[in-house]
């Protein structure tokens, strides 16, 4: 059966579709509330995860093990590492990696788990395809792209830090728990999407455009989870 687990790290990324669903059940655990219902006549669970990458795994364990979810999606917001990627607009991910993962002494690449076979993992073709054709006709006034997500535990705001991750890993945007939700669908062979609004530049101004523009990124990223949902 069709189950979708939905991830946002931080209330205000998943607030929206909790007020959507149809609420069925809620169950506490490793001090995370997941909600279980339909959302858009969708079976769903939608779960704030918190911050950071190990939040971002123990969630996703949580939606395979507790929860049986048929697929993995993780909506918010993030910092864009191209010029062309602007406040509001939407990346889907073809792939998603960590950037703060370093074995190169024993000859892995930069950002590569050891033993795993793989530098990155990678998103579902039809979730990517889904979310980029339902972008398209929710948020018809931004654009959409497809492209590397990397995740580490850091908040990226200095253009130094930036231009680094723009030349090792050709990432599109940067955030705090994708790579993580990735890591633990590619291990349970969970189809998996991050879906992320970008709320900065990932650079100086970061730290003042965040704030100001956080709340309506993760919802734009929430409609649209909710719109692909019966579509999956
Ligand atoms: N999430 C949103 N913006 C981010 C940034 N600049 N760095 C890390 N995570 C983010």
């Amino acid at each position: 059966m069709k189950k979708i687990g939905i991830i946002g790290a931080m209330e205000l990324e998943v607030e929206v579709l909790k007020e959507r669903m149809n609420i069925r059940n809620k169950m506490e655990k490793a001090s995370m509330e997941f909600w279980e219902g339909t959302l858009n006549g969708t079976e769903a669970v939608v779960v704030r995860s918190g911050v950071g990458k190990v939040n971002g795994a123990l969630c996703a364990q949580i939606l395979c093990d507790s929860f049986a979810v048929s697929h993995i999606i993780n909506t918010g917001v993030a910092g864009s590492l191209k010029n062309e990627i602007n406040i509001g607009d939407i990346v889907v991910s073809t792939d998603a990696l960590h950037h703060d993962m370093d074995v190169r002494v024993f000859g892995y690449s930069l950002g590569e788990v050891p033993q795993m076979g793989c530098l990155a993992f990678l998103a579902d073709a039809h979730l990517q395809q889904l979310a980029v054709s339902c972008c398209k006709e929710v948020n018809p006034d931004i654009e959409v792209y497809q492209g590397r997500v990397v995740s580490g535990d850091q908040f990226i705001s200095d253009k130094k830090v930036k231009n680094d991750m723009i030349q090792n890993f050709q990432g599109f945007c940067v955030e705090m728990e994708g790579a993580a939700i990735a890591h633990a669908s590619y291990l349970n062979q969970i189809p998996f999407v991050i879906i992320r609004a970008i709320s900065d530049k990932a650079d100086d101004s970061a730290q003042v455009d965040y704030p100001s523009f956080e709340k309506a990124a993760a919802a734009r990223s929430a409609a649209l989870v909710e719109y692909m949902l019966p579509k999956i």
